[in-house]
């Protein structure tokens, strides 16, 4: 498995481009399903996810071009099968955004149940009751989840999430798009991604009205077409460079990101001492304010406050933030793989259920340590960019399913950072075992 080698103290300074949001583009792949004509992507993030996400779609028989690395040309007319296989589902839980578009336009879906990971259990019930509500009769079969629309068609309906979730608005969003009536997703989750979504599905002929609000209107329509789209930048990915200028005490200018995307985020991290100047629409300029960190308290909650896709990094940043800070998730029953590798490396966290309360600051130093989540891996980058000595971070693939050339970036930006690949590694041991 390959392993991220990072000699930390460097601060860093430059200027790195955000890529396409992989949130976004997943379910955007996924909508490609509701029609035979073109859909052509741009601004699709290079990332393991979304190879896993185009392989989905080349097995149910889509055809996915990619003319330029960063732009996709999906034609789902030829669809073979309506099966998301398990050896699929296992590697990334979004294969179950298939559900939704082919229920929509074949009537009928087969996906391998998502099991657990690493943050969790992660159920789709809540998505499974919808489409029942939308008329579909689900069964459980050797694993997988046999959906049918009865007539060949799901019919609209009024839905309630009883609580916020955000494949769960995007797969019935989707599902509802081709069915007779008109649907309404209340508790709907209001990410940036999910308006993403609408306004390619609009693009495609869906009539979908009030995507980022809690409340969403879909009036179904009978068939949809091609469309072209540009998928918005990755606020997480913003976030995390934001934090990565901040732990090194660097200075750091973040283009093509989107701010109104995260001011959840970029509000708390300025409370705790980060300077964040909106240069334009989509740069920032970051720095640590001299006056230094401080701990505050965040709270991770769906969208529009802050998203526990920050929760780790932020862990990371208040290790060198003077006090202590609290930080409860509330999403998620197992997020804090990462704060004993963080502690393996001179943290001092302690945990209680849900909350993390990170006493701060304390000196990091080099460690081996092991990625368990893709942004527990994230905080571990973050964590070595600023420790003592040598990091080594082993099982990066969880990293690499979701940041796109992260060490190209961060090398761009002057961090010490390498990448060991299996090879190499196996190389190394094979001497060292001599
Ligand atoms: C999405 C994001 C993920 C982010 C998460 C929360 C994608 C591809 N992934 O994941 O990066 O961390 O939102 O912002 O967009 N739940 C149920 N039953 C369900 C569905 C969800 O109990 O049927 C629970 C989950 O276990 C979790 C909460 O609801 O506790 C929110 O999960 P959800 O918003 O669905 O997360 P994802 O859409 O899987």
């Amino acid at each position: 498995m390959d392993k991220f080698l990072i000699r930390g103290g460097r601060a860093l300074k430059g200027r790195v481009e955000i890529s396409g949001a992989k949130n976004s583009a997943l379910p955007c792949l996924a909508a490609a399903l509701l029609t035979d004509e073109t859909v052509i992507l741009h601004n699709v993030p290079y990332v393991k996810d979304l190879i896993t996400q185009r392989r989905l779609l080349e097995d149910l028989g889509a055809t996915v071009l990619t003319p330029e690395l960063r732009t996709h040309k999906i034609t789902a007319r030829n669809i073979a099968t309506f099966e998301a296989p398990y050896e699929l589902v296992k590697t990334m839980r979004a294969s179950v955004l298939a559900l939704g578009p082919l229920l929509a336009r074949f009537g009928q879906a087969r996906v391998s149940m998502p099991g657990g990971c690493a943050i969790g259990t992660r159920p789709i019930d809540l998505h499974l009751k919808a489409f029942e509500q939308l008329g579909a009769v689900i069964e459980l079969e050797s694993g997988d989840v046999v959906a049918r629309a009865p007539k060949g068609r799901l019919v609209g309906a009024d839905v309630g999430f009883e609580k916020v979730t955000v494949t769960g608005t995007e797969n019935v969003m989707m599902a509802s798009s081709l069915a007779s009536g008109r649907t309404i997703i209340r508790n709907a989750a209001r990410e940036p991604e999910i308006e993403d979504l609408a306004e390619l599905m609009n693009r495609m002929g869906a009539r979908i009205k009030g995507a980022g609000t809690d409340t969403i209107e879909i009036d179904g329509v009978d068939a949809m077409s091609g469309a072209e789209h540009t998928i918005i930048p990755d606020r997480i990915e913003t976030g995390t460079f934001i934090v990565a200028a901040a732990i090194t005490g660097g200075e750091v200018e973040i283009t093509r990101c989107d701010p109104t995307h995260l001011r959840a985020a970029i509000g708390k991290l300025g409370e705790a001492g980060v300077e964040i100047d909106e240069l334009n629409q989509s740069t920032l300029s970051v720095r640590r304010s001299a006056s230094g960190l401080k701990a505050k308290d965040v709270i991770t909650e769906p969208h529009p406050l802050f998203p526990t896709d920050m929760q780790a990094q932020y862990m990371a940043l208040m290790t060198q933030a003077e006090g202590n800070s609290v930080i409860q998730e509330t999403i998620f029953e197992n997020r804090f793989m990462h704060a004993s590798e963080l502690t393996r490396m001179g943290a001092n966290i302690s945990i209680h259920g849900n909350e993390a309360t990170v006493h701060g600051p304390t000196p990091l130093s080099g460690a081996r340590v092991l990625a368990s989540d893709l942004r527990a891996s994230a905080s571990l980058v973050l964590a070595a960019l600023c420790a003592n000595g040598e990091t080594l971070i082993d099982r990066v693939y969880h990293i690499d399913r979701g940041y796109e050339t992260i060490v190209r970036k961060l090398w761009a930006l002057g961090a010490d950072i390498e990448r060991i690949t299996d090879h190499e590694a196996s190389a190394a041991e094979a001497v060292q075992s001599v």
